[in-house]
């Protein structure tokens, strides 16, 4: 079937769905509080420098913590994350201290929590935020990095977590 205009909402997440995406908790901290999300809308801006993006459910009025603290930390989880994602997607109904209470955290140079089992770690000042839709893009330049070392990615595909 093919649509050129007037998409469904439940279309288009239907055929979003086919994608295979990088399974991510974005976590911030700070004067606005701690805060931790499962995202799969982030992705890399540039290198040069160093620039990320996430997109956040601007309806849920939590999500303005990133905002107002101005930093973010985008922890791209492994394979064996999977009860991270789960507990960061708010799916298994812990409160926020419980979610970040099931696995170590550090910091790397902005004060946002970072996971030291992550396939990768970029944490970043906020540069930019746009609001678009239901979401706000948040614009991060990358301060700090850290790269895990031989581990598998978590994917998120067809509405299921699956193992690279
Ligand atoms: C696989 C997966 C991917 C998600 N990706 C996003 C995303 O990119 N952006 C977003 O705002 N919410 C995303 N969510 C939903 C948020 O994780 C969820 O709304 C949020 O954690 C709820 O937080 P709360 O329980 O503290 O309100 C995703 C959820 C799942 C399960």
């Amino acid at each position: 079937m093919l649509k050129t205009n007037d998409v469904a909402p439940q279309d288009y997440r239907n055929a979003m769905a086919h994608f295979a995406g990088a399974v991510h908790v974005i976590t911030t901290d700070g004067a606005a509080g701690r805060r931790g999300v499962t995202v799969i809308a982030a992705c890399s801006v540039s290198d040069n420098p160093p620039t990320v993006l996430a997109c956040l459910n601007r309806q849920n009025p939590s999500n303005d913590l990133f905002l107002n603290n101005g930093v973010f930390a985008l922890n791209t989880l492994a394979a064996g994350q999977e009860e991270l994602a789960n507990a960061f997607s708010g799916l298994t109904g812990l409160s926020q201290d419980e979610r970040f209470g099931l696995a170590e955290w550090d910091t790397i140079s902005t004060g946002a929590p970072t996971l030291p089992g992550a396939l990768a770690v970029f944490d970043c000042q906020l540069i930019d935020a746009k609001e678009l839709a239901t979401h706000r893009i948040y614009f991060g330049k990358v301060t700090g990095l850290r790269i895990g070392a031989n581990l598998k990615p978590l994917l998120y595909h067809d509405r299921g977590y699956r193992i690279l």
